[in-house]
């Protein structure tokens, strides 16, 4: 796929088939994630792949409840990646420091953007998940209490025939200007 067709294609997925996700499609994931830019190279990210089924539904429930319930589609999702902030080299902490930016925020959003274009390409949905619980799954994982968790982004594949979204965008006179803000 052509870079403007995958960015076209890639939409946030939040249904999925009961079918698992090849090894051989997980491996060129973690290359994307591997490979993604980050402020001094600090790659301050651990991508945990979640998926062991009973793990997994733990770490679903964990981005819902009762009153929240817009998560619950992560339980059709047959994998979960969870991405979890390290810390960052002593150089870009400094950097940050001196700039006021959170380096490895921006980080581990463009190892997510990799990761979830990879999976357009291999014909996989995605969904990036920034509302969970975060103690309940640092405790399933067993992910240190001092280290954040970014994001979590279901992966599995959309059901046959599953609808592309029209794109919804601010106009590009709001998010672009030219010389000028
Ligand atoms: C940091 C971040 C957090 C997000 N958290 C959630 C979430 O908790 N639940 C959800 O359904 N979608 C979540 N999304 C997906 C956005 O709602 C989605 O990207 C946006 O509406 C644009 O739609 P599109 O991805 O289909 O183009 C999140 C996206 C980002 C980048």
């Amino acid at each position: 796929m052509e870079f403007n067709e995958l960015i076209q294609h890639r939409q946030s997925g939040r249904k999925y088939q009961n079918k698992p996700v090849e090894s051989g499609k997980i491996e060129k994931l973690i290359e994307a994630v591997h490979l993604a830019p980050s402020a001094c190279n600090s790659q301050p990210w651990k991508l945990i792949i979640v998926d062991e089924p009973e793990i997994k539904n733990e770490v679903a429930k964990a981005t819902f409840n009762k009153a929240i319930s817009f998560n619950k589609f992560a339980l059709e999702a047959p994998v979960i990646a969870v991405l979890v902030i390290e810390k960052a080299k002593t150089i870009a902490q400094i950097g940050g420091f001196i700039k006021n930016q959170e380096y490895p925020q921006y980080d581990i959003g463009i190892a997510a953007a990799h990761f979830c274009l990879q999976a357009e390409e291999l014909g996989l949905g995605t969904c990036m998940i920034g509302w969970f619980d975060e103690k309940k799954i640092q405790q399933l994982l067993n992910i240190p209490q001092k280290r954040k968790i970014g994001l979590l982004i279901t992966l599995g594949y959309p059901p046959e025939g599953y609808k592309k979204r029209k794109k919804i965008r601010k106009p590009l006179d709001e998010i672009c200007g030219f010389n000028s803000y």
